[in-house]
Parts: C-alpha cells; structure tokens; sequence
C-alpha cells in the first residue's frame, strides 16, 4: 500500500496545477427529464442479490454504504465545482473493482436529492452492470452500436468483428429501449450484453459519438457515469477519452503494482483525474479507500 500511496503521491507533484475547465453550463429540463423516465423500462432489481454482489449503497446504516456515500459527495462536489457532468471508472488492469464501484456509486448519487444519474456500460468485452443489478438484458450497448449497420460492412470487413450486430441489421434500435430504470429513483442504466471483439472500433465509431451526443443533450442536467475496461488492457479507454470530463481511478491492493497505477496515471493524463479509489485493502475494515 506505501508503494502505491508514493506512485499517487510522485504522479501528484508531477502533475501542475490544471486551471479548471468549465464545460456546457449545467440546463435542468424537467419536463423532459420527466417524458424521458415515462418511457424508460422499469426493472426493478433484487436487492438481496445485489447486496450478495456487494451492491450496499442503498441501505441505510451499513459501514460499506456509508464509505460509497462518502465517496459520492466528494465526487459530486468536483464535478460541480468545475461544471462536469461526467466521468469514467477505470483501473490499471482486470478485476480491480470497476464496475461494483460504479453501481455503488451510482445509487448513492442518486439518492441525492433532485441529483439523477445515467450508468453507462462502456466495457463492451465484459460488460457486467447488469449482472450487479441482477437484470436479463435482451438489447444492450453493443446491439443498439451495430443495430444500423449495412450488411455491406459487414460483408466486406475481414475481421469480422461487427458479427455481434447481425441480428439487428433490419432494426434501428431506438436508445430508449436500451435504457433500464432498476427500480432506484433518478437512476437510468445504459447496459451492456454478452461481448464483442472489435470494441475499440466501435467506441470510436460515428453511432457511438452520436450515442453521446444524444445522452449529454437529452440528459444534461444528469450526471453520466461510464464503466470502462481497464486502461492498461485495450485501448477503449484512449478511445472514449473525449466522452467523459474526469476519471476516477481504482486501485487494487495487492492486484497493482506500483509501476502499473504510474503507468495507469500517464494514460490517463488526456484527462482530469477525480482521485484513486484502494480497492480489496486489507487495512480498512470496509475494503475501500479514498485519496
Ligand atoms: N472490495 C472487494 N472485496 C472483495 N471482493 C471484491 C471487492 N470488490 C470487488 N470484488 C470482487 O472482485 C471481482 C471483480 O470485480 P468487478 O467485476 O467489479 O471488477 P472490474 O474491475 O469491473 O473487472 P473487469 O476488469 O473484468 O471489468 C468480482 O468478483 C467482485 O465481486
Ligand atoms: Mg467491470
């Protein structure tokens, strides 16, 4: 833990103080907000389940849950202090954390008062949102990407990554069927299904910028938190750089070396970072720390 603290601590000094970048101003469209919600899908999750999966946020008086409450007002007051409305979970490499971080921290934003959230599965390799939410998706992230593509791209690319979208060549999916509300108030998902191998060429493809632009105008005054792979593993995270203001690092204790978090810190120069989240840390009782 000493040598990932002094790996943060090195990358911090390094870093010069960032003038703060303030982005579109923060619009609350309620009216929409609410048509929006009427036509989202309410499935509403199994708590014991989630809570069996780690998912404790929403309960009330529960040492984890109150370290993800924690967690969320000192992201929420970044974000609204320089103007973001969205930021990226990542971690230097597999199983750090990611996605149960960010169905925790997710909720817990969510049960802010007037704050709504959108939680994005932008790991198409492993997406595994839904499986913390204990829900069955019959049309993620990766159909809605293929769901408009000819059949002459797919004809004519030698990978053969586009595979995945095949069934839904005749289909345009429209983005409100993917979207799934698990039965939390002001939370929406954006799940993800089964996985792809192409993923990068999808993130940076034309539907997936117009994906975003769809979810920042239709959604802006929510807060849009993106589940990624990790960044030392594939380039998706590079990619969909330019998708989100800030990220929010985590670090498995005993899973990372420190050379890994370094190297981790300079892919992840490209953007404002949030703070490092110690994952699995056998020195605090509730298994995650802060910096
Ligand atoms: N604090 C913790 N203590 C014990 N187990 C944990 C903790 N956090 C996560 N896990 C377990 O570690 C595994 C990986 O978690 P998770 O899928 O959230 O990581 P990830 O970083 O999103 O992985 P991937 O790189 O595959 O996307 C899961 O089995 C999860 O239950
Ligand atoms: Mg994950």
């Amino acid at each position: 833990m000493e040598h990932i603290q002094q790996a943060l601590d090195k990358y911090r000094k390094s870093k010069q103080p960032e003038a703060k970048v303030a982005t579109q101003k923060t619009k609350k469209f309620p009216d929409e907000q609410a048509i929006v919600y009427a036509k989202t899908k309410v499935h509403a999750a199994n708590q014991e389940v989630m809570k069996e999966r780690r998912v404790v946020s929403m309960l009330k008086h529960d040492p984890v849950a109150e370290v993800f409450r924690m967690l969320r007002t000192k992201v929420l007051k970044q974000l609204r202090e320089n103007n973001w409305n969205s930021f990226a979970i990542t971690a230097p490499t597999q199983g750090a954390g990611k996605s149960m971080i960010a169905a925790n921290l997710a909720i817990a934003m969510s049960m802010e008062v007037n704050q709504t959230v959108l939680l994005v599965d932008l790991d198409l390799r492993f997406p595994k949102i839904h499986w913390y939410f204990d829900l069955q998706v019959e049309q993620g992230l990766s159909d809605y990407l293929t769901s408009d593509i000819p059949l002459s791209d797919i004809l004519i690319n030698p990978e053969g990554y586009w595979l995945s979208g095949i069934k839904n060549l005749e289909n345009d999916i429209p983005l409100s069927d993917i979207l799934v509300n698990p039965g939390f108030e002001r939370l929406v998902l954006l799940p993800g299904r089964g996985q792809v191998t192409g993923s990068s060429e999808m993130l940076s493809g034309p539907r997936m910028k117009s994906l975003i632009n769809d979810i920042k105008n239709h959604y802006e005054s929510r807060i849009i938190i993106f589940d990624l792979p990790p960044v030392l593993v594939t380039d998706d995270v590079l990619v969909s750089m330019d998708y989100f203001d800030a990220a929010l690092l985590v670090v498995e204790e005993g899973g990372n070396k420190p050379e890994e978090v370094t190297k981790a810190l300079r892919m992840l120069s490209g953007t404002q970072l949030l703070g490092t989240v110690l994952n699995k840390s056998q020195a605090m009782p509730d298994h995650q720390g802060y910096y």
